[in-house]
């Protein structure tokens, strides 16, 4: 089989059999095709989508294109479940969800990625831990999740590899924001991870990859009827990402905010209604609860009583962290030399999210191209949300550079990303809806 002629197949709308997907996914996972040739199918893919089953077809075989993890013989006294995002700016719900999961019971073996478009990445924010270990062997990936109840990861060369190389091309070729593709890479992951219940964050809004909101409730749909096919049951929480999630935005500075959170020194309300909902989410899904208030009650108390950041110390210690880290993560985490506040003036109306991801790439915490080192100190903190009246005293968020340059510059950026106006808009939907698909 030539690939250009898998390439010209799809560029003309047809629809690709098991032997063509078969031959993407075997060049992706050992190195023989080209980037080039993949990043035309990709955007042959983008523009002409996949159906339904070939979206299944895709899924399984990124999801074999390395080891499938079996939970079955490890002894767990708990579900192996696991939540994902469709990609957001400012997400740090993983660091959050895992150990809070873990401390409610659940068994999280938690494949993440790195950077994707404008959105970050959670393997790269565990890479601003000094000594974190996101890559660890198998035998210790499985031990930290079996003795402590989650490890939070990012691909190894062995889990998915084929999604590894396909998302990599994909964050520098503009072709994320499809269906099929996010469908398969998400869960070609989470298949290899061998879960019994995954739940989605499916995002909506300014800074999604969907552009409206139908379209992420495609997503969702996708994710969840394809999950099902595969064996795995799934929901979805659709979240909003009209603005930042939390504070702050940046690798390192994403970390010090989950960190502040697992101490109960501060929570910010936005990001606290959404960790809650989706570990809520997690327990009625595997089967621990099956009332959401009360599902919601025991994540909340995993905080509040500090079982979770212990759990957060301890998995941090076994990938080769600080033991200490909660507590001490500013010690820790690197710090941008400039801090630069950005002021507005009137109340925030409106964020073009995709926008503030771009800025993060400007300061150098993204990619732009495969392969690039991130500056994980840099990027925003105190990032006002939407209806904050702002002034000389209350800025639109502080920058975190490498120099007043590139502080200049992202100031510029961020000045044309917000809305202002004289009266205050009206309160925003933080969960928008659930969906769930067949046990
Ligand atoms: N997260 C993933 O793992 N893959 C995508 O394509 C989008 C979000």
């Amino acid at each position: 089989m030539l690939f250009a002629d898998v390439i010209r197949h799809k560029r003309d709308g047809g629809v690709l059999g098991d032997a063509e997907i078969q031959f993407f996914v075997d060049g992706l996972a050992d190195g023989s095709l080209p980037a080039e040739q993949v990043s035309s199918l990709a955007m042959a893919i983008f523009l002409n989508s996949m159906t339904f089953d070939e979206t299944a077809t895709l899924t399984t075989a990124m999801a074999e294109s390395g080891t499938v993890l079996d939970w079955s013989s490890a002894g767990l006294d708990g579900p192996v479940v696991d939540k994902h995002s469709t990609g957001g700016v400012g997400d740090k719900v993983s660091f959050l969800l895992a150990p809070i999961a873990a401390a409610c019971g659940c068994f999280v073996p938690m494949i993440s990625g790195r950077g994707l478009g404008h959105t970050g990445g959670t393997t790269d924010k565990a890479e601003s831990i000094p000594g974190y270990n996101t890559a660890p062997d198998f035998e210790t990936f499985r031990k930290v999740v079996k003795t402590i109840g989650c490890a939070v990861i990012g691909q190894t060369s062995d889990l998915a590899p084929a999604d590894r190389r396909l998302y990599s091309i994909r964050d520098v070729t503009a072709t994320v924001e499809s269906i099929p593709l996010i469908t398969a890479s998400i869960l070609s992951k989470k298949i290899a991870a061998g879960l019994n219940a995954l739940v989605m964050d499916v995002k909506v809004g300014s800074g999604a990859f969907m552009p409206t909101y139908e379209r992420s409730v495609d997503l969702a749909k996708s994710i969840i009827a394809t999950a099902a096919k595969a064996g795995l049951k799934t929901s979805a929480v659709l979240t909003d990402m009209n603005e930042v999630l939390g504070t702050t935005a940046g690798n390192a500075l994403e970390i010090e905010e989950a960190m502040a959170f697992l101490r109960n020194d501060y929570r910010e309300s936005r990001l606290d209604e959404v960790v809650l909902a989706l570990c809520a989410e997690m327990l009625l899904t595997a089967g621990l609860e099956d009332d959401v208030d009360t599902a919601a009650k025991r994540c909340d108390d995993a905080v509040s009583s500090g079982r979770a950041a212990e759990i957060f110390d301890r998995m941090c210690a076994s990938l080769g962290g600080p033991g200490d880290f909660v507590d001490n993560s500013r010690k820790y985490l690197a710090t941008a030399p400039v801090q630069k506040p950005v002021f507005g003036k009137g109340y925030l109306t409106a964020v073009d999210v995709r926008a503030v991801g771009n800025s993060i790439i400007e300061l150098g915490g993204g990619r732009r191209q495969v392969g690039e080192t991130l500056d994980l100190s840099v990027g925003l903190s105190d990032v006002a949300p939407i209806g904050t009246y702002l002034d000389a005293q209350r800025p639109l968020a502080v920058i975190h550079a490498a120099s007043p340059d590139a502080a200049a510059h992202v100031e510029k950026l961020l000045l044309e990303a917000c809305s202002t106006s004289d009266s205050a808009p009206s309160e925003s939907v933080v969960i928008h809806q659930k969906l769930s698909g067949p046990g």
